[in-house]
């Protein structure tokens, strides 16, 4: 696939990692290199190895696809992996490359052993994705000079770089595309434990007063996720400020958390209007994720990568092949009576 180098380019497309918006304040407290990074330890152990060995060979790091579930820390992994690389990392996003002439400007432009972060890897157009095959695969790129018949094909030579694709649905990316990551990392939902050292971190960067249950409450109440655990953390820090003297106790962080509407297990208001919601449309299921995404109002992709993850992880939801059914604990943990489950097929 060639790329007719008449269509414009759009250098909006690209950002420093220095340049980063502090997105929301987060900024502040990721972590950036391995040794700050807490959890994910299968995938920093193996990072490792790849990063020290392609530095002995003063060589590009292979290309790294990150998967899982929104707000795990890719972003912040792929800035580590550069940090740790020590090469820039221009970031971007799959539908922010709108044609194979924008993916030419951002290739184009990159220095030896460079870092390009797409984000939303999955959301890239076809004719985009054709441009990155031969990119990734022998560092150059095909650009067509003039028009019509008289019109020539030129290749063009890129430097070696890494690309860091982060996508939430791996399934749907292509073959070819998939393929062509030497590197595949799955991040999982971080334990609580995990989650409390991450609390603590932040804590003592934002120079926030916090107890060890407090910690322990934040974490257990943040679904697994990093994002989660950061944001509720400030917005208890803001209770702890103006109801009690500002350290952060479990008293504090539960009355905190129960007014912010996030129950003891971490859930909050629309992962029980989805529980609730099976229950009371669908009898407690088999139900497709499309219909129970039309009766209650949200879009079915929110449902299945920002909301099952953890549902199904903590055992509230179970995916069968006729659909999704909550479990008894679903009915329990919502206070409903549980009349038995239908028999189903895994
Ligand atoms: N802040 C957000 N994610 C983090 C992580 N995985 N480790 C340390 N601090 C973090």
């Amino acid at each position: 696939m060639a790329i007719n180098y008449s269509e414009s380019t759009d250098s909006n497309l690209i950002t420093r990692s220095a340049e980063l918006p502090e997105d929301a304040g987060e900024g502040s407290l990721r972590p950036r290199y391995l040794s700050e990074y807490i959890g994910q330890e299968k995938a920093k152990d193996n990072l490792r190895i790849f990063i020290q060995a392609a530095k002995a060979r003063k060589d590009s790091l292979d290309h790294v696809l990150l998967h899982g579930p929104p707000g795990l820390g890719k972003t912040t992994l792929a800035g580590v992996i550069a940090n740790e690389m020590g090469v820039h990392m221009r970031i971007t996003s799959g539908p922010t490359i709108e044609k194979p002439g924008d993916l030419a400007a951002l290739l184009t432009n990159l220095q030896e052993n460079d870092i390009l972060f797409v984000d939303e890897i999955h959301r890239l157009n076809r004719t985009v994705e054709e441009i990155l095959y031969p990119a990734m695969e022998d560092f150059a790129i095909d650009i067509i000079i003039g028009k019509g018949p008289s019109a020539n094909s030129i290749r063009l030579d890129l430097p070696h770089f890494t690309l860091i694709g982060a996508t939430t649905r791996s399934g749907q990316l292509t073959a070819p595309l998939r393929d062509r990551f030497g590197i595949n990392l799955r991040l999982e939902l971080y334990t609580p434990e995990e989650l409390r050292r991450i609390v603590f971190r932040s804590a003592e960067i934002l120079q926030v007063d916090i107890e060890p249950a407090g910690a322990d409450e934040i974490a257990r109440r943040s679904r697994g996720t990093p994002r989660i655990a950061n944001r509720l953390l400030r917005r208890v820090r803001d209770f702890a400020q103006i109801t009690s003297d500002g350290v952060i106790t479990r008293e504090v962080a539960d009355k905190a958390l129960t007014s912010l509407e996030v129950d003891h297990m971490g859930l909050d208001n629309l992962d029980r209007r989805m529980l609730r919601g099976i229950i009371e449309f669908y009898h407690g299921g088999p139900v497709g994720l499309d219909a129970l995404a039309a009766t209650i109002n949200e879009e079915p992709v929110t449902l299945e990568d920002v909301y099952e993850p953890y549902l199904l992880q903590q055992g509230f939801l179970i995916r069968t092949r006729q659909g999704r059914c909550v479990t008894q604990k679903a009915y329990e943990h919502l206070g409903l009576e549980f009349r038995g489950q239908q028999q189903l097929s895994l």
